[in-house]
């Protein structure tokens, strides 16, 4: 049975949802997260519906059984379209958080009425998204553009050495991660703040927040990224809160930094079913996170 002291669960196809982890650790730090990304079988976007719900179930299951999990974040949009319904019915008393494209928080923001969507092609053609887009299609002009590969070119683009931040406008292009950007960007229309133009862009896959700034390069400075981590967080914290799950953090002598009692569970275990070397550079590079923290495992 878990309790407020267990870990919460968070899950992607690879390396994106740490944009979401991220976001988490920042609203809960006294929470521990156990983390698993499924690089092996990722990119999910082209997989088709049936085999990511099999990788959801079996992971659920994984998180739910070799870690005790109070709660699990499903941080990754493919799979949530794929099978949040069927993970629900499965796991009824799991508080349990999925992600969609944040197309209503764009209404909200948009001034010109038009709105850019990016996302895997798992997304943007399911069921779920579908009936999003009809709910709402009167309210904006909505442009959608599936990315095949670039969620695959993130993963890859992990083990490369990061570009200097004062280069990246100029590379945009000669990376193979800038280069799938603008191509999709170029093929969505006109991106600015004049009539007619999409000022705001809703990043529906956890990896495209790490390609911020390439995609900041393409449409230029006055269009409005929304992404899903804080409000994700802000709904996490509220189910634990409901179910009396939250984790009060232990008492420590002012000035002095929490303990960790020696051979205690670090607070946040990073596991992946790929190279842990990605792993590794992936939570160092965008997370802070020592190597200390990953592991590899195995999930049928
Ligand atoms: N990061 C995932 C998402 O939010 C999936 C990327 C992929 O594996 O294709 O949809």
């Amino acid at each position: 049975m878990p309790q407020a002291s267990s870990p919460i669960g968070v899950f992607d196809s690879g390396v994106g949802g740490l944009s979401v982890l991220r976001a988490l650790l920042a609203a809960m730090p006294h929470e521990r997260f156990v983390y698993l990304a499924d690089s092996a079988n990722a990119p999910y976007g082209e997989r088709g519906d049936a085999y990511v719900a099999a990788r959801t179930h079996a992971i659920t299951q994984y998180l739910c059984e070799q870690h005790q999990i109070k709660a699990l974040v499903v941080a990754c949009n493919t799979a949530t379209a794929a099978a949040i319904h069927e993970v629900r019915s499965r796991h009824p008393a799991l508080p349990l958080v999925g992600l969609e494209p944040a197309v209503k928080p764009a209404l909200a923001v948009t001034k010109t009425g038009h709105v850019g969507v990016i996302g895997t092609r798992g997304t943007l053609t399911s069921a779920k998204f579908g009936k999003l887009m009809a709910s709402l299609a009167d309210q904006a002009h909505f442009v959608v553009q599936p990315c095949d590969g670039l969620a695959h070119a993130i993963e890859r683009s992990v083990a490369q050495p990061e570009p200097p931040p004062e280069s990246t406008g100029a590379a945009v292009g000669s990376t193979e991660t800038g280069a799938l950007c603008q191509r999709y960007i170029e093929a969505m229309g006109p991106f600015g703040t004049a009539p007619g133009q999409m000022d705001t862009l809703v990043l529906g896959c956890t990896h495209y927040i790490f390609v911020a700034h390439e995609l900041r390069a393409l449409v230029g400075p006055g269009v409005q990224f929304i992404e899903t981590g804080e409000p994700v967080a802000r709904q996490t914290q509220r189910l634990l809160a409901a179910a009396d799950l939250l984790r009060v953090p232990a008492e420590t002598p002012p000035g002095q930094p929490p303990a960790q009692p020696p051979g205690a569970t670090p607070p946040v275990q990073l596991l992946t079913t790929g190279p842990v070397t990605m792993l590794e550079a992936a939570a160092q590079r965008w997370l802070d996170l020592p190597a200390s923290c990953c592991q590899s495992v195995q999930v049928p």
